[in-house]
């Protein structure tokens, strides 16, 4: 990428919110983007419920590429997502989910997700908004640049899904991703059990047989990771153990949005 030209593009670039004149534009670019078909009141609600946090980047007034997200109480959250925060959360906790977010081919790889992204994420830090903890969206586990979009801007991997989506009558897998956001936490893993009864063992014990259980664990769980890669995603399998390859990968790595 031309970082030139990219600031170049940047600076022409506005953020406004998306009205319901946009509604055409809107429908044209999601069925350019999306392999899913979306009602008319779908985009009717995205353009005019205030519920929605529906953002257009525009480049000399030309829709380029656009983020729609909604705020919402955990306690609306889908059986699949529910175990997205951690279970010591009130009930009048937030989540935020990502239902859209697109950019126009000709304008990829100029930074314009980025900037949809920081402006969503800027309003969900706000002090107004401190109830919220996660922010959080589905894909589809063979769209690589979206997951490579997510997993740059710290998203982690949560879950895999299964026939998550079904497109043209054939079901298709997904996974969904998550951004801790105003000190938000996700519940503990099997593998977060594991390495605290290793560290436990290790402190009450000062032998090193915990440690050599607990590298034995993670030894093996990495061979049996090392073959699964993007290529072979149409497998469930394969999927699945590339996605527990990508929460182990991020499990060293822990962020966190917080408020500035
Ligand atoms: C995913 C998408 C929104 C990214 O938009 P974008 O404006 O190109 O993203 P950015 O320029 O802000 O990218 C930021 C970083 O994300 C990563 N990234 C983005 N697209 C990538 C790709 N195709 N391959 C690898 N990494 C990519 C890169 O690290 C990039 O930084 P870099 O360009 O400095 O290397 C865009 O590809 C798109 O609209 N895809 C079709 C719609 C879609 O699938 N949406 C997601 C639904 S869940």
């Amino acid at each position: 990428m031309n970082q030139a030209v990219s600031f170049g593009v940047q600076r022409e670039v506005q953020l406004r919110f998306l009205c319901p004149d946009d509604i055409e534009e809107v429908k044209r670019l999601c069925t350019e983007w999306f392999p899913i078909e979306y009602p008319d009141s779908w985009y009717q609600d995205i353009t005019s419920n205030a519920k929605f946090y529906s953002l257009a980047a525009t480049y000399y007034s030309r829709i380029i590429g656009l983020i729609v997200a909604e705020v919402k109480s955990k306690t609306k959250l889908n059986r699949e997502d529910a175990d997205i925060l951690a279970t010591h959360y009130p009930t009048s906790c937030q989540v935020a989910y990502i239902l859209s977010l697109g950019v126009v081919d000709e304008f990829r790889r100029h930074g314009i997700a980025s900037l949809l992204l920081d402006s969503l994420l800027s309003y969900l830090t706000s002090r107004d908004r401190y109830n919220c903890k996660a922010i959080y969206l589905h894909v589809l586990t063979t769209n690589s640049a979206a997951i490579c979009f997510y997993e740059r801007r710290n998203f982690q991997p949560h879950s895999y899904l299964p026939y998550y989506y079904s497109i043209n009558s054939k079901p298709h897998d997904g996974y969904s991703y998550v951004l801790y956001i105003n000190g938000g936490q996700p519940p503990w893993s099997i593998y977060d059990y594991l390495s605290q009864c290793g560290a436990l063992l290790a402190k009450i014990h000062p032998c090193l047989l915990s440690q050599q259980i607990l590298q034995a664990v993670q030894k093996w769980l990495r061979r049996l990771l090392s073959s699964s890669s993007y290529d072979s995603q149409e497998n469930h399998a394969n999927g699945f153990l590339y996605f527990i390859k990508r929460v182990l990968q991020t499990k060293k790595k822990p962020t966190h949005i917080c408020l500035t």
